[in-house]
C-alpha cells in the first residue's frame, strides 16, 4: 500500500457464495481495516418489513428505512437495528427470502448506499457486496469481483447449513442461489456487474487463505 495514501478504500463485489465475506474480513483484520458487510444492511431493514408485516415496496417501510438506525460494532460482527441486536435474526431463512425483494426498491437503496458513503469517508475501508465498486464507492482505490462455479457456491452454503442442523440438498441449494443470481444481475437498480477496472477473483479452486493473500500482494504492491 502506497504510504502517502491518508485512506484506502478497499471495494469488493460478487455473487452469493463466492467468498467475498469471509475474505474482506480477514483482509480487514490482516490490514487493520473497518470491515463493511453492505448485505447485512440490507438483511436488517427486512426485519422492519418483517416486523409490521410490510411489503417491500411500500411507502410505510421506505419512511422507516429513512429514519432507522443501523450501527456496526465489533469490526463488523455485530449489527445494531435501532440499538438492537440483530447479528442472529439478519441470517434467518425468512430474511433470506425477502431480502432480494426489499433491496431492489430504488429509494431504499439510496437510503442504504447514503450510509455506507458516511462510513467510508470516516476511514480506511473493506467494503463487500453486490454494488460497492460500481454504484457506493466508483473511485475506489482497489476493486475486486469475487465469483466461482455455481455448483461449488452451493456446496459451500450447503456446508453451513449442515452446520446449522438445516436438512437440505446440494440440488435444492443449488437453485435456490441460481434464482437470487438471477434477481440480484437481472433488477433494474445497481444490478450485480463486474466494474470495467476490477480484478477478477475466481475462488472456486482456492482456499480462503490463497484469495486473501493474492488481494493482500495486490493491495501492497500498488
Ligand atoms: O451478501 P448477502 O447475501 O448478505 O446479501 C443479502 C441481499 O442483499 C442479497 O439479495 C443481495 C442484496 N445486496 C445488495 O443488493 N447490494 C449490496 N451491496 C449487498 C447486498
Amino acid at each position: 500500500m502506497k504510504k502517502n495514501r491518508p485512506q484506502v478504500t478497499i471495494a469488493m463485489d460478487g455473487p452469493a457464495g463466492s467468498g467475498k465475506s469471509t475474505v474482506a474480513r480477514r483482509i480487514a483484520e490482516r490490514l487493520g481495516l473497518l470491515y463493511l458487510d453492505s448485505g447485512a444492511m440490507y438483511r436488517a431493514v427486512t426485519l422492519l418489513a418483517i416486523a409490521d408485516s410490510l411489503p417491500a415496496d411500500s411507502p410505510k417501510l421506505i419512511a422507516q428505512v429513512k429514519m432507522c438506525h443501523i450501527e456496526f460494532r465489533d469490526n463488523g460482527k455485530t449489527i445494531l437495528l435501532n440499538a438492537e441486536d440483530v447479528s442472529v435474526q439478519i441470517r434467518t431463512p425468512a430474511v433470506n427470502r425477502l431480502v432480494a425483494d426489499v433491496a431492489k426498491i430504488p429509494e431504499i437503496r439510496q437510503e442504504i448506499v447514503r450510509h455506507q458513503q458516511r462510513i467510508g469517508a470516516e476511514g480506511s475501508i473493506v467494503a463487500e457486496g453486490r454494488d460497492l465498486t460500481t454504484i457506493v464507492f466508483p473511485d475506489a482505490d482497489f476493486k475486486f469481483y469475487l465469483d466461482a462455479s455455481v455448483t461449488e457456491r452451493a456446496k459451500r452454503r450447503l456446508a453451513e447449513l449442515q452446520a446449522q442442523s438445516v436438512d437440505t440438498t446440494l440440488a435444492a441449494v443449488e437453485a435456490e442461489i441460481r434464482e437470487r443470481d438471477e434477481k440480484d444481475a437481472t433488477r433494474e437498480h445497481s444490478p450485480l456487474r463486474v466494474a470495467a477496472d476490477a480484478i477478477i477473483v475466481d475462488t472456486t479452486d482456492r482456499t480462503i487463505d490463497e484469495v486473501v493473500d493474492f488481494i493482500i500482494a495486490q493491495v501492497i504492491e500498488n
